[in-house]
């Protein structure tokens, strides 16, 4: 298979019984307040591998090799029903460089061609986990519902999930190694950098999800709240409907418009809009907003 040279080597084998001392002490470093641990022993999972429970017809468990080293594992269940579910978990020191949205694309590849009765494979996760979010996004998996209070967190308090897929026929189409949807902009926000023409709303943030080409957009200003924005983007081109409280006056008033946002890289490797805006009463305006530095995982 052939990499680009930044671009870590990731390899999937199947875990064997020698390997379970290193994922227990992976589940639990790998666990984060929206991603839960295991909590196997290592005996308890030993034996369970020796008893070949992670290399069934139903799950398959996977030691993830990146550059020769274990850096996490991924866990297959219900492999034996049409839609299996998939968990991953990637050590912190090596997230962020492509190594997610590898394993889910290996896996999808292995089990379509493994077995003929499996026709999807489905994930989870909590609504505030972007970077598994951007995983799924990226490795061709669509947003396809939102479970509601389904997941129990450690305050006892319940958060909501969503539900991703990849689908034998997306597969077949290679949907999880085309990188068909240029930037990804799920889960990133945008702060206003430079106002170039027309009013400059001070302190304009604007938060985006994307499913396939779709867009949407909710953002706020000091003197505008309720903002929201659904758009489709083609290309490096964003084209949106938007609607807001405009709140400069003494009663607030509902503005609504349309807009032409473009997508480009900076230097920096920061992502930057280019945002072209009119309003439905006549005015308009230009403006660049600059993507907002992330936080580790
Ligand atoms: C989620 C997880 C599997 C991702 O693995 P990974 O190897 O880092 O995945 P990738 O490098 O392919 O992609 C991660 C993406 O998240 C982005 N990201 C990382 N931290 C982020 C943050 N704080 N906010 C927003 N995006 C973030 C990365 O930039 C990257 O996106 P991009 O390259 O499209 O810009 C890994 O972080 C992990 O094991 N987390 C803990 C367990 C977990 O959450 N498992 C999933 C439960 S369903």
């Amino acid at each position: 298979m052939s990499r680009s040279p930044d671009r870590p080597h990731v390899h999937l084998r199947v875990l064997v019984p020698d390997d379970a001392p290193w994922v227990v002490a992976a589940d639990r470093v790998a666990a984060t307040a929206v991603a839960r641990a295991q909590d196997w022993s290592a005996d308890e999972l030993a034996a369970e591998l020796a008893e070949g429970q992670w290399a069934s017809d139903a799950q398959w468990g996977w030691a993830v090799v990146v550059d020769g080293e274990p850096s996490g594992f991924a866990l297959v269940t219900d492999l034996d029903r049409a839609a299996a579910d998939v968990q991953l978990r990637i050590l912190p020191g090596v997230r962020g460089r492509g190594v997610g949205r590898e394993v889910l694309r290996q896996l999808a590849e292995h089990h379509f061609a493994a077995a003929s009765t499996l026709h999807r494979l489905t994930g989870r996760t909590h609504e505030h986990n972007v970077p598994m979010q951007r995983v799924f996004n990226a490795a061709g998996f669509r947003m396809e519902a939102r479970y509601r209070e389904s997941f129990e967190q450690s305050d006892g308090r319940y958060a909501s999930e969503w539900g991703y897929a990849l689908t034998r026929a997306d597969w077949e189409h290679g949907r999880h190694r085309a990188d068909a949807h240029g930037y990804g902009l799920h889960g990133l926000s945008f702060e206003l950098e430079e106002t170039v023409e027309g009013f400059a709303f001070p302190g304009l943030l604007l938060k985006l999800i994307q499913e396939g080409r779709r867009v949407i957009g909710r953002y706020d200003a000091r003197d505008l709240s309720d903002g929201e924005l659904a758009g489709i983007l083609a290309g490096d081109l964003l084209r949106y409907r938007w609607i807001h409280l405009d709140e400069r006056d003494e009663h607030p008033r509902e503005v609504t418009g349309r807009g032409r946002a473009r997508i480009q890289r900076r230097e920096d490797s920061r992502l930057e809009i280019v945002d072209q805006w009119s309003d439905d009463d006549g005015g308009h305006g230009r403006r660049v907003l600059l993507e907002r530095r992330r936080g580790g995982t």
